[in-house]
């Protein structure tokens, strides 16, 4: 067990946990919502309506707090691609995720002081972050006021496309989801990144790990 790194601060552990809970609670009303039926509802359509305004507006306040934290702050930088060699950067993390790690080969990207992020996590969290988070708080305001929609975009119905738009990036976020939780597990050891987005440090180890 070698030295600690802090990698993350209390302001990004408390925007990361308050924005996973309400992202679940985003997926189980909207879910309800979209596949209402008054005889079987999971949650009833009032309760699922609420809880999903509610959490989208929150969602939203933690974006902002997001968004200032990773402008003013250190944190920003570790989501830089260098895009001049992310192409072949991005084949030996896949690589090293195929066969690599079964191998218990050294990781390509090790964390240090300077990176906290391997090249598809950098690939990844940009997607989510500033392109799939934005367009999902944007429709979704918008389907909270929808008198600001457009009435025909591409000869199509405005309200159409903005729902179409919100439910197809939710189901990406959701996706997302499910994947970042299984390689959060890819670690020194199976905790270790829990832990670290818990205490805020990240343990060096001596054996090779994923990140
Ligand atoms: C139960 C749900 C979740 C769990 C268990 C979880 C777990 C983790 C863990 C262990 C880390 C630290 C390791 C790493 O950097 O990859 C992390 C980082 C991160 N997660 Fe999650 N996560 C969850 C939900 C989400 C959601 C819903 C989003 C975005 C929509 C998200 C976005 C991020 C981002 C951007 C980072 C890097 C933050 C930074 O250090 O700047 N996570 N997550």
């Amino acid at each position: 067990m070698g030295k600690k790194i802090y990698h993350y601060p209390f302001w990004i552990r408390l925007w990361h946990w308050v924005n996973a809970v309400l992202c679940i609670l985003l997926i189980f009303s909207g879910l309800s919502m979209q596949y209402s039926d008054p005889q079987n509802y999971f949650i009833s359509f009032d309760v699922a309506v609420s809880m999903h305004n509610v959490s989208g507006i929150l969602l939203t306040l933690g974006y902002i707090g997001f968004l200032i934290g990773n402008i003013r702050t250190s944190n920003g930088s570790y989501y830089k691609i260098n895009w001049s060699t992310i192409g072949r950067d991005l084949i030996k993390q896949l690589r090293y995720y195929m066969f690599g790690m079964f191998r218990k080969e050294k990781t390509p990207f090790p964390i240090n002081d300077k990176r906290k992020l391997n090249p598809l996590q950098k690939v990844t969290y940009d997607g989510v972050m500033y392109l799939l988070l934005p367009l999902l708080i944007i429709t979704g305001w918008a389907l909270l006021f929808p008198e600001i929609i457009l009435d025909r975009l591409f000869g199509v119905s405005g309200l159409q496309l903005n729902d179409l738009v919100h439910i197809i990036t939710g189901f990406l976020v959701s996706i997302f989801l499910v994947v970042h939780i299984y390689f959060s597990t890819i670690g020194a050891t199976p905790s270790a990144h829990f832990e670290a987005m818990i205490n805020g440090y990240h343990k060096m180890h001596d054996e090779p790990e994923s990140h």
